[in-house]
C-alpha cells in the first residue's frame, strides 16, 4: 500500500505540498482540487518523480527517497500529456520500450507487446510512429505502454485531457475494467461516480477525503465560494 507521512514540499518558497499524510489502500481513489492546489506534485511523490523536501513515500517497504527504481517498476504513471510519453519510432516499440529493463526475453516481451496492442485496439498501428495518432490513441497508446510493465498501481495525472467525449469514454473503461488500484488525478468530476473514495485538494493540503457523492458537492462549493 501507497503511504505518505508528514509529506511537505516548496517550489524556491513557496509551498506546494503541507504535511500530506494519508493512507492510499482503496481500489479507486479519485484526487481534485483547483488549479495549482498541488495535485499533479502529490502525483509525482507517488512514484519518486518528486521526492519530497519533508516526510516521506512509502510502498510497503520501499521508500521513493532510497529505492526509487524499485518503486518506479511498482507505481505506473500517466502523464495529461501523452505525446511527451511517446518517444520510439513505432507504436509497437513504444509499448515495447518499458518492458526492456524487466529482460523477459524475446518471446516472453513479444507476447506482451502483441497482448498490449491488441487489448488496447492498436495492433492496426503496430508499424505507425506514435505521433501520428489521434489524440485518444495518444492516450491509449500510453496507458499500454505503461500497463504492459504490469504496475501494482497506476497513477494518472488528466488523462483524458484534450480527449472528446468518445476517448475520454474509451479511457474510462479503460480504467474502469483494470484489475490495478489506479490513483486518478482529474478535473473530469464524471469520471469519479463509481470510485471508493476521492480526496479534495486545497492550497497543498487534503481538506476533504470521502465517497465522491460527499467529495464533488464539496469541492464545488469550495470553489463557489472564491
Ligand atoms: N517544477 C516546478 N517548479 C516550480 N514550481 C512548480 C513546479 N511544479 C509545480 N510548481 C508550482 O506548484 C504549484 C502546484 O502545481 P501542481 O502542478 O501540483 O498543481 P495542480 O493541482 O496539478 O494544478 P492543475 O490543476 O493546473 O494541473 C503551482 O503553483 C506550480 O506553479
Ligand atoms: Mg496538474
Amino acid at each position: 500500500m501507497l503511504r505518505l507521512e508528514g509529506v511537505s514540499h516548496s517550489y524556491d518558497d513557496r509551498a506546494v505540498l503541507r504535511d500530506v499524510t494519508l493512507d492510499l489502500a482503496e481500489h479507486r481513489i479519485g484526487v481534485i482540487g483547483a488549479n495549482g492546489s498541488g495535485k499533479s506534485t502529490l502525483a509525482r511523490t507517488l512514484n519518486g518523480l518528486v521526492v519530497p523536501d519533508e516526510g516521506r513515500v512509502t510502498l510497503g517497504e520501499w521508500d521513493t527517497r532510497r529505492h526509487a527504481r524499485h518503486i518506479r517498476r511498482r507505481v505506473g504513471f500517466v502523464f495529461s500529456d501523452a505525446a511527451n510519453q511517446i518517444i520510439m519510432p513505432t507504436v509497437a516499440e513504444d509499448v515495447e520500450i518499458g518492458l526492456r529493463a524487466l529482460k523477459l526475453g524475446r518471446e516472453e516481451t513479444a507476447r506482451r507487446v502483441e497482448e498490449a496492442l491488441v487489448r488496447y485496439g492498436l495492433d492496426g498501428h503496430r508499424d505507425h510512429p506514435g505521433h501520428l495518432l489521434s489524440g485518444g490513441q495518444k492516450q491509449l497508446l500510453a496507458l499500454a505502454s505503461v500497463l504492459v510493465t504490469e504496475p501494482e498501481v497506476l497513477v494518472c495525472d488528466e488523462p483524458t485531457t484534450l480527449l472528446d467525449l468518445r476517448n475520454t469514454r474509451m479511457v474510462h473503461r479503460t480504467l474502469d475494467g483494470l484489475e490495478q488500484q489506479v490513483v486518478l488525478f482529474t478535473h473530469d468530476l464524471d469520471l469519479l461516480d463509481d470510485f471508493d473514495r476521492v480526496l479534495v485538494m486545497d492550497a497543498g493540503r487534503v481538506v476533504f477525503d470521502g465517497v465522491p457523492g460527499d467529495a464533488v458537492p464539496h469541492y464545488t462549493k469550495l470553489m463557489d465560494e472564491r
